[in-house]
């Protein structure tokens, strides 16, 4: 990766617009970042790492460092495919985790100083062995936002891209869905509407983020704005999610987006995404507030230096052989059933 211009940089992401602050970029924010996206990006080619970044991080890390950004579905098929030797992936812990499930001789680093997830920290291995004893006839799915124990007990992996079709097409008609309830609660709601037969019971995990999201919001802004589009990720509650014009993945909602650009919109999930709608589709009019995920926010450029330079024990990714091997069934699973 060469070095980046300062206007370069200036020109991408001074078209984010949202309404809070640390989002925002100005000529002097950018010239103080630049020296550390450079050396980056220096250190990256000598190191032979690959940096994936979820799109909720900030944007002066998506568009100076990442190689890729994107929803966990998207990051974790590339980590899948890489020839990298080391992946530094700047997201929260869970996903660090599963490129290292996909990548058990490579070296994955976790630059975040607070990597938690407040869905991956609501359940724990105790809560699924005692759940596994009460149902044994449930095939348990997991959602993505899990810790690799948590994987390693369950059958099959779901991200918010495929949870819907993934849950449809598992023979079993009996389902335990965790850790999130909303999540839960929409899918099975789904099934009901598309007439799929099952019996499917959820775990009463939440995302502190999205749960903040009311149906009164939309209706606030409807008021003003009748013609806005409503977009929703499935972690926001139901009578959220039944109010929406689209439902999907942080990606998934990106590429709404893209296919109809001259619109206002309402984006239900964390600001990162405002912020890169606001980048790559500035015809896209954004309203409404901006909420952020404290742990995705942690990652920082001088975060991921001193992670490239000489990372800590904490900051390298180390799973148990076999909770890896039986976590990465769970995750073949999901990329079995295709999507
Ligand atoms: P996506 O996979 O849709 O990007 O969601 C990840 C997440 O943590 C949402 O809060
Ligand atoms: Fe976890 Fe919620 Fe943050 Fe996503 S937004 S990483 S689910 S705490």
């Amino acid at each position: 990766m060469k070095p980046m211009l300062l206007d370069e940089l200036y020109q991408i992401l001074k078209n984010v617009r949202v309404d809070n602050p640390i989002c925002q970029y100005t000529p002097q924010k950018c010239a103080l970042l630049l020296p550390y996206i450079n050396k980056i990006r220096a250190l990256k080619e000598k190191n032979n790492a690959l940096v994936l970044a979820h799109s909720y991080v900030h944007s002066d890390i998506i568009y100076g460092v990442a190689d890729h950004s994107g929803d966990s579905y998207e990051l974790a098929k590339i980590a899948k495919e890489t020839d990298s030797s080391i992946i530094l992936f700047a997201g929260v812990r869970f996903m660090a985790e599963t490129a290292k499930i996909l990548n058990p001789h490579k070296c994955v680093i976790d630059p975040n100083p607070n990597s938690s997830c407040t869905l991956a920290d609501s359940i724990t291995e105790e809560d699924v062995h005692r759940l596994r004893e009460k149902y044994p006839h449930h095939t348990f799915v997991c959602y993505i936002n899990t810790s690799a124990g948590i994987k390693a007990l369950c059958d099959v992996c779901v991200t918010s891209s495929n949870v819907y079709t993934v849950v449809a097409k598992i023979p079993n008609d009996k389902i335990f869905f965790l850790p999130d309830r909303y999540m839960g609660e929409n899918v099975k709601q789904y099934l009901q509407e598309s007439k799929i037969d099952k019996q499917f019971l959820y775990y009463h995990g939440k995302c502190d983020v999205h749960e903040k999201y009311e149906s009164a919001h939309i209706d606030l802004i409807k008021n003003n704005h009748p013609h806005t589009m409503v977009i929703a990720h499935p972690e926001c509650k139901k009578e959220v999610v039944q109010k929406a014009d689209m439902v999907g993945s942080t990606s998934q909602m990106m590429r709404y987006v893209q296919q109809h650009p001259h619109k206002d919109y309402l984006i239900l999930t964390e600001c990162g995404i405002s912020s890169r709608i606001q980048i790559e589709n500035p015809q896209a009019n954004i309203v409404g507030t901006c909420m952020l995920c404290s742990f995705m926010r942690a990652n920082s450029l001088p975060a991921i230096i001193s992670a490239l330079e000489n990372p800590s024990p904490s900051q390298i990714i180390e799973i148990d052989k076999n909770i890896l091997i039986r976590a990465k069934t769970c995750i073949d699973a999901m990329f079995s059933y295709g999507s």
